[in-house]
């Protein structure tokens, strides 16, 4: 399968992808956590995107896609399905999605729109916290670690992301909403889009999920 989490800012799509990951045994793949590696270990590319991220404006399209186009290309992930999480986020990155996967007559099966309020994203956002060592993620007050800065799974140091500041998440929505927001129409007319309710609690929106896959006919063939 073929998917696309698509969401502003704290909607949860990395943490419905981790959830997923098993039940559809598809690869999940973040733009923003590969920038992010590229950052800790200071490439030319970490570098360039660093100005970006930490001003929360979108790294350049053609960066981005090339990142995108060689990670798909690789070890036949098309073909063995994947999740993407944070790619598209301009019409011109979705138009060259389409591209890149007509050339393997394998389209998007679904896009998955995480839909959330002003107020619960600067909620979780705020209280995000990610493990340094393996990416795992918490939150101070909807899924705190068993102990306080230390990551449950791998015993790692808890940290916050420098764009998770309420100056750098009011960018980040402007961003979204001039430019990511308008692709949800692009898709729509695809007939491939499917909406979420993400304010729910994160068990809920999974099993609203896998509700709707299994209401769709065409869900077990993919
Ligand atoms: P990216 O890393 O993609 O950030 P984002 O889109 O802003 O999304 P987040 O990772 O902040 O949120 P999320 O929806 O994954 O929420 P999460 O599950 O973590 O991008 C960062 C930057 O990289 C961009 O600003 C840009 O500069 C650059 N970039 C990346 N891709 C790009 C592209 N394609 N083009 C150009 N630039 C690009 O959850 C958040 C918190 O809430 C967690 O603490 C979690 O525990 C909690 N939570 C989640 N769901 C629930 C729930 N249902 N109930 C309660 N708590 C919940």
């Amino acid at each position: 399968m073929r998917l696309v989490l698509l969401g502003p800012p704290g909607a949860g799509k990395g943490t419905l992808a981790n959830n997923l990951k098993d039940a559809l045994r598809i690869l999940h793949i973040s733009t923003g956590d590969i920038l992010r590696e590229e950052m800790k270990n200071n490439t030319n590319l970490g570098k360039e995107a660093k100005q970006y991220l930490d001003k929360g404006e979108l790294v350049p399209d053609e960066v981005v896609t090339r990142l995108i186009e060689n990670k798909l290309s690789r070890d036949s992930i098309i073909e063995k399905g994947f999740m993407l999480d944070g790619f598209p986020r301009t019409e011109t990155q979705a138009k060259d999605l389409d591209r890149i996967l007509n050339k393997f007559k394998k389209p998007l099966n679904y896009v998955l729109y995480m839909e959330s309020t002003l107020p619960v994203i600067i909620q979780r956002l705020t209280g995000r916290r990610v493990c340094r060592n393996c990416g795992a993620l918490f939150h101070i007050i909807n899924l705190p670690p068993k102990k306080e800065g230390v990551c449950d799974a791998c015993s790692g140091e808890l940290y916050q992301r420098s764009d998770d500041n309420e100056q750098t998440i009011k960018t980040r929505m402007k961003v979204y909403l001039k430019n990511t927001r308008p692709i949800i129409e692009y898709y729509q007319k695809q007939g491939k889009l499917k909406k979420l309710d993400a304010d729910r609690d994160s068990q809920e929106v999974q099993l609203i999920l896998m509700k709707l896959f299994n209401e769709d006919e065409n869900f077990h063939q993919h």
